[in-house]
């Protein structure tokens, strides 16, 4: 049992800093290196057990923040030095096929992979973290997620909080063995909710902050809980609105006024959350029990609190968000509609078309000739269950959902998306331009747990001859 909520900061991801930047006079070239190694740590978190060893990049979990801007390249050497395989895939932006975390091209312990990122996309709060085949969840959980932000000028002429105003905050959750380790059980193929709640590898922290505005990035890098977050005052506070202002592919066209924000696995959503009435209050991050399939703990209804203090030191970047914030294009029109089905097979493995990542010769489902619009209609089949579906490589926009809850969420339809949260009984609908590269790219179940029993699957971007 953890007794020790919100007594430990919440910790913030120090800033990676590339190792040498190449510069070319004649072609103008400019492309940061950046190295990082996987490797254990052993790390105090329960604070009457022993240490936790985690795997994680740089030795600390989440890994350093990638800070990017927009149209200047990187290349990361990750350096394997885990004791298990690895293969490192950036959540959020488009990578070429080589580099985007093919589950099955991993570096063996010892290895080294080069990754290069292109870093063309708009401003946008990605992710990074292992995609091993089979192994994507446990390697996850023990460790190996960071978070990869890119930024752009028109974000940055928006005004919104930004330095330590601009907090990004990684939820996960996980089980501990009474000597301190994680528990992670290979057998089970039907999720890991976990009883102890972690923000940036934190059980319950607290942030001391400022009676202003703050800009907060939330990620769901937990295995398989799904949450539904509110800001409440003190414990039994009633929800406090917010603006939510940006998801996976980054921000809306305009701000969704909100006081609740559900997110299942992989997803993210970036609010300015403003603390200016509460000075000297504690506001607390709260989720819901009761959601989806997730199984409940006494405390998975907390996630973290605020300490609000009494005095602003920096009053810049406070204002009101602009109520527009990016243009983003209606969502392109379609006759070609392609249909997944999300479901478990009798053996209690998880399938999309009944085709599971080891039935190498079937797993490409489908070949969307590059560039070309394509509309997808993913089923939730047998079994149920949440599943998340994340598209590689491309931004959709969530056209439609039946069943289940039967409608697109307000900041669900606000932006562009990579994780659309299929619900059980629920169909959705997505719209994607498949571009800018052709090769094969993955899509698959977020829950980690069934994408590693088998609900991971392709689609191979095609050139066609003109
Ligand atoms: Cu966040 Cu294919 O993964
Ligand atoms: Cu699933």
């Amino acid at each position: 049992e953890y007794r020790w909520f919100f007594e430990y900061p919440l910790p913030i991801p120090s800033t990676k800093s590339p190792k040498l930047t190449y510069t070319n006079d004649k072609t103008h070239a400019i492309i940061d290196y950046y190295e990082v190694e996987v490797k254990p740590v052993k790390q105090q978190i329960f604070p009457n057990l022993s240490p936790t060893e985690l795997v994680a990049y740089d030795g600390v979990s989440p890994g350093p923040m990638f800070v990017m801007h927009k149209g200047r390249e990187a290349v990361v050497r990750f350096s394997n030095n885990g004791p298990t395989n690895m293969s490192v895939h950036v959540h959020g932006q488009y990578n070429r096929a080589p580099f985007d975390g093919w589950a099955a091209d991993y570096a063996y312990p010892g290895q080294y992979k080069d990754y290069y990122y292109p870093n063309a996309q708009n401003a946008r709060t990605v992710w990074y973290h292992d995609h091993t085949e089979y192994a994507t969840g446990e390697h996850t959980y023990r460790g190996q997620d960071g978070f990869y932000i890119i930024t752009d000028s028109e974000e940055q002429s928006l005004g919104l909080p930004s330095g330590k105003y601009d907090v990004p905050l990684a939820i996960s959750a996980k089980v501990y063995n009474l000597d301190g380790s994680l528990k992670f059980d290979t057998n089970n193929n039907s999720g890991l909710w976990g009883d102890i709640i972690h923000v940036n590898g934190q059980p319950w922290p607290y942030l001391n902050v400022e009676p202003r505005k703050y800009r907060f990035r939330l990620l769901d890098a937990s295995v398989s809980r799904t949450y539904d977050l509110s800001f409440v005052e003190g414990l039994n506070g009633s929800a406090i609105p917010f603006n939510a202002i940006a998801s996976d592919s980054g921000l809306f066209s305009q701000p969704v006024n909100t006081d609740n924000i559900a997110m299942s696995m992989g997803e993210r959503y970036e609010i300015v959350f403003d603390f200016s009435g509460h000075a000297g209050k504690k506001i607390i991050l709260k989720n819901s029990h009761g959601l989806g399939e997730n199984v409940d703990y006494a405390a998975t209804d907390m996630v973290m609190q605020f300490n609000v203090g009494s005095s602003v030191s920096d009053s810049s970047n406070n204002g009101d968000v602009p109520s527009s914030l990016r243009y983003i294009p209606p969502a392109p029109k379609s006759d070609v509609v392609k249909d997944f089905t999300f479901g478990r097979s009798d053996d209690g493995t998880w399938l999309i078309n009944g085709v599971g990542f080891s039935d190498v010769e079937h797993r490409i489902l489908t070949r969307p000739p590059r560039g070309d619009d394509e509309i997808w209609t993913l089923h939730n089949g047998n079994g149920g269950g949440t599943h998340p579906v994340h598209i590689h490589l491309v931004d959709f926009q969530v056209l439609s959902r039946t069943g289940g809850r039967n409608n697109v969420l307000p900041y669900e339809s606000a932006g562009m998306k990579d994780v659309v949260w299929l619900a059980g009984g629920e169909t959705v609908q997505v719209v994607a331009r498949y571009a800018p590269w052709d090769g094969v790219y993955m899509f698959h179940c977020h829950n980690l747990v069934h994408e590693d029993h088998d609900m991971l699957a392709a689609f191979n971007v095609t050139q066609l001859a003109k």
